[in-house]
């Protein structure tokens, strides 16, 4: 059984120390890829998880792309290397919508495959990832008006992942909230938030409904 593990952008590394930690036997690595012996390990420096990978000798793009048609239909590539012939085989696979998600909204439930390749003439796939978006990245149409700063996208990815958002009625506790990004995406769901900081909250956050 070989499981890949697709670092985030920008931690490779952390990635790379955590499966040494963790006796993963890692086979090789491609750019962020990780391919390792074994089941999946809960690797937290992983944006996406590629479970059961199959390597698979491909003589052409057209054969590249009809081999991956054959094992389903939605498919997200990661070219770090080989980007032309790896778009070329892209191009003849299904379009699969990246429409950047309109926060609160369920993240896509349609099975998305992941595949790369190795070699030109090497194609590695998954037909079952952790992540439900392309490369375990969430685009978002953002909020440029309402929140104070950036942290609201950490908030709202990570409630989108875990499929559930508080709401009227429930009540939450941010500790370490200034300005209050998160404050602001809580109030805006309906919740009510104790939000405690030595620093104060952005004014406008602070007089929302339900910020105390
Ligand atoms: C990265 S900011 C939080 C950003 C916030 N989550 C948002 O969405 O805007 C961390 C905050 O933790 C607060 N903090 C750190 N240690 C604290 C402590 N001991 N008591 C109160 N606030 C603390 C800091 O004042 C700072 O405002």
């Amino acid at each position: 059984m070989t499981t890949a593990y697709l670092a985030a952008e920008g931690f490779a590394d952390q990635l790379q120390e955590e499966l040494r930690r963790a006796d993963a036997a890692v086979i090789r690595r491609h750019e962020r890829l990780f391919v390792c012996d074994g089941p999946a390990l809960a690797a937290a420096w992983a944006a996406n998880i590629w479970h059961d990978c199959i390597e698979l000798p491909v003589a052409s793009i057209g054969s590249a792309a009809q081999a991956l048609r054959d094992l389903q239909r939605n498919w997200a590539m990661y070219a770090p290397l080989h980007h032309r012939r790896a778009n070329l085989i892209q191009e003849r696979l299904p379009h699969v919508s990246a429409k950047p998600i309109a926060f609160p909204a369920a993240a896509p439930t349609a099975p998305l495959g992941s595949w790369t390749l190795l070699a030109p003439d090497r194609l590695l796939t998954a037909q079952r990832c952790n992540s439900p978006f392309a490369n375990g990245e969430v685009a978002f149409v953002p909020d440029k008006t309402g929140p104070p700063n950036r942290a609201y996208l950490k908030l709202w990815e990570a409630l989108v992942r875990l499929g559930r958002w508080p709401g009227p009625g429930e009540r939450c506790l941010d500790l370490g909230a200034s300005p209050g990004g998160w404050t602001y995406v809580i109030a805006k769901l309906g919740a009510q938030v104790i939000a405690v900081d030595k620093a104060p909250l952005d004014p406008k956050v602070a007089a929302m409904a339900g910020v105390e």
